[in-house]
């Protein structure tokens, strides 16, 4: 079994983010520019690529590629060209995701609600992989995978995001099982697997809905808890009497970009609580009890 080499060199890298044009994604690309990497943005959401890269290119060498992550030809094409651009691929960041839309409860949830979800959550990751680590395996450069799960489902389930949940739940596993066989097969890759966290995120997750294909809609109507702004769902929580604490998305980028470059495995921050709440899991799992699960509290 080969050892790792110890860092990974940013500058000068090539990275393919999906999901880059906005959120997480936009603030893990501006990271990777300002360190030196050569960026692609994969999304989805033609006009906010445009503007993204944009705004981005005065910041250093990023394309974007219209790509949806849940088509595997979409993300193969990808694949080819980055290679034709750039002759490698160093750092994957397979970051692009969606809420399921369903909401509410487990049995309300629609078959096109598993569609959408796993699509992008899970058929994406798994596509990413598909096309680009055998390239990356074959081009023997040090190189990094980083998959994006959640706190919600990664670690512990938030009941009524049910599908969501166990979509994320799928990427720390599947990723888990990328890095024993990529150590296993003596490569120079490493995964990682990245949980958003630190406090609320001013994202677009919350209105996912707006690149959910037409094909794939609802049936009974409705879109749950996911039809809420982020400026709404901060509303709803300092009702509550809560402060809300708001992640700097360029902060957060830049965090997970120094994890990248140390091949951290996991990558989250404040998991205090987190910690203590698996400790909870495996106390009740020991007992053959039910797991205590994730309080969002509002
Ligand atoms: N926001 C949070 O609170 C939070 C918490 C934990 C995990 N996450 C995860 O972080 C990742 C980024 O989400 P975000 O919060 O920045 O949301 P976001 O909506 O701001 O960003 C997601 C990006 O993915 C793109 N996308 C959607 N469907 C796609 C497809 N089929 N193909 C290619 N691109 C597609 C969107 O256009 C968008 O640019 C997701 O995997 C999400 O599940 C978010």
């Amino acid at each position: 079994m080969a050892e790792a080499s110890g860092a990974i060199e940013i500058a000068g890298s090539v990275a393919v983010v999906t999901g880059g044009a906005s959120g997480i994604g936009k603030g893990i690309v501006g990271a990777l520019l300002d360190q030196g990497a050569n960026v692609v943005i994969a999304d989805i959401e033609e006009s906010v690529l445009a503007a993204t890269v944009v705004e981005l290119s005065t910041r250093g060498d990023v394309v974007g590629v219209r790509t949806d992550v849940s088509d595997f030809d979409s993300v193969d094409a990808l694949a080819d060209e980055v290679y034709d651009r750039h002759g490698a691929c160093h750092l994957l960041f397979n970051n692009a995701g969606v809420t399921s839309g369903g909401g509410g409860k487990p049995w309300e949830q629609e078959s096109n609600d598993w569609r959408w979800c796993f699509g992008v959550n899970v058929f994406g990751v798994g596509h990413g992989v598909s096309a680009f680590v055998p390239r990356m395996i074959e081009g023997g450069h040090p190189g990094q995978i980083v998959n994006t799960s959640s706190g919600d489902g990664g670690f512990a389930p938030v009941p009524r995001a049910s599908v969501y949940a166990s979509s994320k739940a799928a990427i720390s596993c599947f990723t888990e099982a990328l890095h024993h066989t990529l150590v296993e097969e003596g490569t120079d890759l490493r995964a990682s697997v990245f949980y958003p966290s630190g406090g609320l995120m001013p994202t677009g997750l919350f209105t996912a809905a707006r690149n959910r294909p037409e094909e794939l809609a609802r049936v009974r109507g409705g879109t749950g808890r996911s039809s809420m702004s982020f400026e709404q769902l901060k509303e709803k929580i300092e009702q509550t009497g809560r402060d809300v604490r708001v992640v700097d998305l360029d902060e957060l980028g830049r965090f997970v970009v120094d994890c990248v470059s140390r091949r951290q495995y996991i990558i989250a921050r404040d998991i205090d609580d987190t910690v203590e709440l698996l400790h909870r899991r495996a106390d009740a799992i020991g007992r053959m009890d039910v797991p205590p699960h994730h309080q969002l509290g509002f």
